[in-house]
C-alpha cells in the first residue's frame, strides 16, 4: 500500500473534490466541470490613482477590489482584509476624504480618484496625533482594526476637530473590534482631539 503523506493527501482528496463536482447545464442534464481548463482571463483596465499623494499607473482586473490592488500589487499591507463583504471596517481607507470599505469597492470605479490609507497618516518619524493617542491610550489589542479605526476617526477629525464622545462612537459604528476595546479607543480620538492636529 501506498504511504500516504500530508501532501498525497492533500492532493487527492483535491483531486476527488474536484473531479467529482458537477455542474447543472441549462437543458437540466448535469454537466463534468472542468478541472484542467485554463484560467479565464479577466478584463483589464488602465486606471490612474492617486495614493498618499503619489500618482500610479495601473492596469487591473475589472474584478479587483480597491483592497486587493492595495494590499497585492502596491505592497500597501496596512490596509486589513477582515471579513472581505463589507461588514467589519478593517479595509477602511479614505477615498476623497470620505471613509469607504475598500474590500467593497472596485479599483476600476477608484480611477482619477485620490485615496489615503494608514501608510499615509504619518509624515516621516512624525506620527499622526492619533497615532500618538491610539499608542499612549492603549488603543489597539490585538491591532487587527487598528488601521480602519485610524483612517474612520482621521476623516472625523478632518472635518469636525472637537468631536463629542458621542460623534465619535457615531462615526466608528462601521469599524468593529473583536477585542472588544472600543472605550479606549474613543478615549484616543478625543485625546488626539484635544490635543489638537499637529504631527507627534
Ligand atoms: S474587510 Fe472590508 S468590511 Fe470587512
Ligand atoms: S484590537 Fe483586536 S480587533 Fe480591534
Amino acid at each position: 500500500m501506498k504511504p500516504i503523506s500530508r501532501r498525497l493527501f492533500i492532493e487527492e482528496t483535491g483531486l476527488g473534490i474536484l473531479s467529482t463536482t458537477v455542474l447543472p447545464s441549462v437543458t437540466g442534464s448535469p454537466v463534468e466541470a472542468q478541472v484542467n481548463s485554463p484560467a479565464v482571463s479577466a478584463p483589464r483596465t488602465k486606471i490612474t490613482i492617486k495614493v498618499n499623494d503619489v500618482s500610479h499607473h495601473l492596469e487591473v482586473e475589472d474584478r479587483w477590489t480597491l483592497a486587493e490592488t492595495l494590499r497585492d500589487h502596491l505592497e500597501l499591507t496596512g490596509t486589513k482584509i477582515g471579513c472581505d463583504r463589507g461588514e467589519c471596517g478593517a479595509c477602511t481607507v479614505l477615498l476623497n476624504e470620505k471613509p469607504i470599505y475598500s474590500c467593497s469597492y472596485l479599483s476600476v470605479w477608484a480611477d482619477g480618484q485620490s485615496i489615503q490609507t494608514v501608510e499615509g497618516l504619518a509624515h516621516g518619524d512624525h506620527l499622526d496625533p492619533l497615532q500618538q493617542a491610539f499608542i499612549e491610550h492603549d488603543g489597539p489589542q490585538c491591532g487587527y482594526c487598528t488601521s480602519g479605526q485610524l483612517m474612520s476617526a482621521r476623516a472625523l477629525l478632518n472635518h469636525n476637530p472637537s468631536p463629542t464622545a458621542k460623534e465619535v462612537r457615531r462615526a466608528l459604528s462601521g469599524n468593529i473590534c473583536r477585542c472588544s476595546n472600543y472605550n479606549r479607543y474613543v478615549e484616543s480620538i478625543l485625546a488626539a482631539a484635544k490635543r489638537g492636529q499637529k504631527h507627534a
